[in-house]
């Protein structure tokens, strides 16, 4: 889930107990995106063609982010159409109701208030993405390949500690934001290039820490692990979980949480004490402070059980009546495992080709309908040349392909990879 860390090392194991929730705090979901008319019947889109979108009583039209001939922008229709749907703020929804019990949990446990952010636009500025936050000027995470550019100075935000520093200059000591962030990356059931966090950012003054005796900086880092162990109890009662030493620019030092999901580690937060320069940009010279990013699908994920991440973004009845406001507890049933289609395409690549690149062209294509995009087999001849084969699974979530149809899909995949990533096809 993070872009920013490095290399992990595992430093503790924890198992923890059941805690319940209840008592939710409520927020009103309205829909937001403004439809247009459908396409004439000819051009089939997998996703809804939105001509316009209200984020947080701002009117974005599609040609104010979707350009598709400028080359400091990338981004394409499909993530167009998820701008303004907002699905922390449904309160039946399981990103909104994991929202609520986190709320829950901050409103019960700390006497203190942390005031809450949800409806802060997701585009934003390269400055308030990655300088404010001390990213360097050549971090893989600003190249093109990673983030959606609207144009060379605004972005998607991709996490939302874009929001730290404004909030510290606006004069807010400890808070949650909460929104929708931006990524481009690979295809499997556990990564989506729209998913959901939740920023936790709280600052101490000397007396917080002085009498404890402790350092600033172990003061803060024991508060935070506190926090947050306290934290996945109250969401997950009983779950194995580990702390993983890490880096991100922004904090010092950094750690990420993981959880024992499907027989795997699945990292579901990063956190850490924020760096002093951050603090002392908005004026907070003799201060310490904790933040973290937690990503709202991968906790929903393990807590109801829910084995693809596209099923967020799906209204089919069958899986959002499956979940009521404040119901925690709930395990999702898969209501049908339709079966998936494999196909593979070859080619060889160029110096500029990415896996990224490839992974939006098949979900431009083929939308919420692929499931993974494999590497099978790479290899390079003794002229250089290097071949990439990828196997890509096809598989509705919602009813049976037909051949004819995953057949159109692949093809269309083949024009369009050759069209627009310079490979040349096997
Ligand atoms: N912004 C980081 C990410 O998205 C998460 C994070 C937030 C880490 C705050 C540390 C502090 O990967």
């Amino acid at each position: 889930m993070t872009i920013f860390s490095a290399q992990s090392t595992i430093i503790t194991r924890a198992s923890v107990a059941l805690l319940s929730s209840n008592g939710l705090k409520r927020f009103s979901f309205s829909s937001t995106a403004l439809y247009s008319p459908p396409l004439p019947k000819t051009k089939k889109r997998r996703f809804p063609i939105v001509s316009a979108v209200d984020i947080g009583g701002v009117t974005i039209a599609r040609n104010d982010v979707v350009r598709e001939d400028d080359p400091t922008n990338n981004v394409p229709d499909s993530i167009f159409s998820k701008l303004g749907m907002q699905l922390h703020r449904r309160d039946k929804h399981p990103i909104g109701i994991i929202k609520n019990a986190i709320y829950h949990y901050f409103d019960s446990n700390y006497a203190k208030k942390f005031e809450t952010f949800e409806d802060l636009s997701p585009i934003v500025t390269t400055k308030q993405n990655f300088d404010d936050v001390l990213v360097p000027a050549d971090h893989v995470s600003r190249s093109l390949n990673d983030t959606y550019y609207v144009d060379s100075q605004t972005v998607l935000r991709c996490h939302t500690s874009a929001h730290q520093a404004e909030l510290l200059r606006e004069g807010h000591r400890r808070f949650l934001v909460t929104g929708d962030v931006y990524r481009r990356d690979s295809i499997d059931s556990t990564h989506y290039p729209v998913f959901h966090q939740m920023e936790g950012f709280c600052v101490f003054s000397p007396e917080d820490w002085n009498e404890s005796g402790k350092d600033s900086t172990l003061y803060a880092a024991e508060d935070l692990k506190k926090c947050l162990e306290g934290l996945a109890r109250h969401l997950f009662g009983a779950v194995e979980m580990r702390w993983v030493d890490t880096y991100f620019p922004f904090t010092e030092p950094s750690f990420e949480l993981e959880i024992y999901f499907k027989e795997d580690w699945l990292e579901v937060l990063g956190c850490g004490v924020t760096e002093q320069r951050i603090l002392k940009q908005s004026g907070l010279e003799n201060n310490v402070a904790w933040a973290f990013g937690l990503g709202l699908e991968r906790l929903a994920m393990v807590l109801f059980d829910i084995p693809d991440i596209r099923l967020f973004w799906s209204d089919d009845e069958r899986f959002t009546s499956q979940f009521g406001k404040g119901e925690l507890g709930v395990k999702f049933k898969p209501f049908s495992k339709y079966p998936p289609c494999y196909k593979d395409i070859s080619f060889w690549i160029s110096e500029s080709f990415t896996e990224n690149n490839f992974c939006e062209v098949v979900r431009g294509i083929a939308g919420d309908l692929v499931e993974e995009v494999k590497l099978i087999d790479s290899f390079t001849n003794k002229k250089g040349m290097t071949s990439h084969c990828y196997r890509i699974v096809f598989r509705s979530m919602e009813r049976s392909l037909t051949d004819e149809e995953v057949n159109d899909l692949q093809s269309k995949v083949r024009d369009e990879v050759q069209r627009k990533l310079n490979v040349e096809l096997r």
